[in-house]
């Protein structure tokens, strides 16, 4: 009798029966991995595991090797979000988004027609957001951090010193962002000269920046003499930031989303990032279908997974935004009678029109390029951590005297409603600008718990299209029954809402599948998106070993012991 009911009980959770032993294809440790978006900062990480350092150490390397190693995302000059488990089972994450200026205002990126006037909030000093990515590494060391900073920093330090080799990816992407480098940083600065793969790039004014932040701690870059000369240096270029600004940064420690779907708990980044409630949204909307027998990118599966999208993205384009500014109304949003309705006119027949999908109806409630890197320790902690300039190379503005580029994250706020940003995007009043308010953003740094234990750690880059690419990552392995690093390799697609058009990586995805959603009256778009993200992921697998998941679409690496 119990057997029947533990058996009833396991179906009742949607759990699969006849779970298959999936064979790892990437790369597989015992004790402690790390995946991220350059080699050098994956080894700096394990680097620091192996003299004794926990997850939280490694964070604090990886953040400002990626400064070093990555600089169309990695950085200094932007900001981001952690999500953590301990091996306790603890859970926690903070927010180090930039914040406005307080000079900022509602309507700075308009003309005086109220138009939003082309490139300023993307290309100009006044694009930057008060960086928060210092201010968050040294909140979580003194927190959770068990080595000391210098230690830390050492090998960071050493990195930006000897210098960094070109890839050809990074040949690729520096070749094309050359002339905007140029036209804002003028023909000296070191991202103006021509490189080419295996070129090797010297870091010397960034270490000297380290170096002075390893010295005189986070105070450095926020009162100290780097203060003083971001500050100096953005007023000359047309910016706003003040010495006050910087001093009244503060990251801080949020309440992270967490949920159930089937027998996994979600757990990931509350706002002002969006990512973790749309990430709950599309999955409570998904679970009652049966996606594993419905087949992995088939006609049905795509159909369940957009429409939920289309949906989530219009609650989170109307509802959300900095909740320290709005109150947002996250129950209500992820209640299972108010996400049944909302895909209560949902039908296989044929596409909902987004033009017919406003935001939901809430009763008066009480809101292209980042990168990311996951990492498990040898006690079991595990960090998500995602970090960004917002475009690549942020604003293309480069601090040649201090080494490193600054964000464009402004235009992560709705600079007009109805005006989409450079996600395309659309916002909100909830989502408008406000001196010291932080911006909504996308990040999704998430891990996954799978009966209490530890099983995943994910995240990626790519703006609107991170939320969707975490959850089809996670769907691959627990559904689909794909490795770590199958997952991360397999095409995605994605639906924002507006534009109504799902968005297909091209040439991955079988043309009577497209041709079938066509028919059904999906907009298609296989053109405008070479690539959707760049997974980096850890699998905890049965055994207790660790697979790693590095994306193949850019230089991503996993390493580990
Ligand atoms: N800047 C991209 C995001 O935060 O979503």
């Amino acid at each position: 009798m119990k057997k029947i009911m533990f058996l009833l009980l396991l179906i009742v959770l949607g759990c699969k029966l006849n779970e298959k032993i999936i064979q790892p294809t990437g790369l597989v440790t015992s004790k402690a991995m790390v995946v991220s978006a350059r080699e050098e900062a994956s080894q700096i990480g394990v680097e620091i595991m192996k003299k004794g350092g926990n997850a939280f150490d490694a964070m604090v390397a990886m953040e400002l090797a990626l400064a070093v190693s990555h600089p169309q995302a990695g950085n200094i000059g932007g900001g981001g979000f952690m999500v953590f488990r301990k091996a306790n089972g603890e859970t926690g994450a903070i927010d180090y988004r930039e914040k406005a200026p307080l000079a900022a205002s509602k309507n700075m990126f308009l003309d005086e027609k109220g138009n939003v006037i082309e490139g300023k909030s993307t290309a100009t000093a006044l694009a930057s957001g008060i960086p928060g990515t210092i201010a968050g590494i040294f909140e979580v060391h003194k927190k959770y951090g068990s080595l000391p900073i210098s230690e830390i920093l050492k090998p960071v330090i050493a990195l930006a010193e000897r210098g960094v080799v070109v890839t050809k990816f990074q040949a690729e992407s520096l070749a094309y962002h050359r002339a905007n480098f140029i036209k804002s940083n003028g023909k000296n600065s070191l991202f103006s000269k021509t490189y080419k793969e295996n070129d090797t790039i010297k870091y010397i004014a960034l270490a000297a920046t380290l170096k002075r932040i390893a010295k005189n701690g986070r105070d450095e870059f926020y009162q100290g003499e780097t203060a003083q000369k971001l500050v100096a240096f953005l007023a000359k270029k047309g910016g706003n930031t003040t010495l006050e600004d910087l001093k009244s940064y503060n990251a801080k420690w949020r309440t992270p989303i967490t949920f159930q779907y089937k027998n996994l708990k979600i757990t990931s980044m509350s706002p002002p990032s969006s990512g973790g409630i749309c990430l709950n949204q599309i999955m409570k909307m998904i679970e009652p279908f049966n996606l594993s027998q419905m087949g992995h990118n088939s006609v049905k599966t795509i159909q369940v997974i957009t429409e939920a999208e289309r949906r989530a993205f219009a609650d989170r384009n109307y509802f959300l935004g900095d909740p320290d500014f709005i109150k947002l109304p996250l129950k209500e949003l992820v209640s299972p009678s108010y996400l049944e309705k909302r895909m209560a006119d949902f039908s296989f027949d044929k596409a909902s029109k987004s033009s017919d999908i406003a935001h939901g109806t809430i009763k008066g409630y009480e809101s292209n390029q980042t990168t990311h890197y996951s990492i498990v320790d040898s006690k079991g902690n595990a960090v998500s951590s995602t970090t960004t300039l917002n475009d690549n190379y942020g604003s293309k503005i480069y601090c040649d005297e201090l080494g490193f580029f600054l964000n464009n994250q402004m235009d992560d706020f709705s600079a007009k409603a109805g005006v989409p940003n450079l996600y395309g995007l659309t916002g909100s009043e909830a989502n408008s600008i406000a001196p010291g308010k932080r911006m909504l953003s996308s990040m999704t740094p998430t891990i996954v718990e799978k009966d209490g234990k530890l099983f995943m750690v994910v995240g990626t880059p790519g703006g609107s299209t991170i939320i969707t690419s975490v959850l089809q990552t996670i769907l691959n392995v627990y559904e689909f029954d794909m490795s770590m690093q199958e997952a991360v390799n397999a095409p995605r697609f994605h639906h924002q809402w507006l534009p109504d058009e799902i968005t297909f990586e091209p040439n991955s995805f079988a043309k009577d599948v497209v041709n079938q959603l066509k028919e059904k009256g999906y907009f298609i778009n296989e053109k405008n998106k070479e690539i959707i993200g760049e997974v980096d992921a850890v699998l905890v697998l049965p055994n207790g070993k660790l697979e790693g998941g590095a994306d193949k679409r850019g230089d991503n690496k996993a390493v580990g012991f």
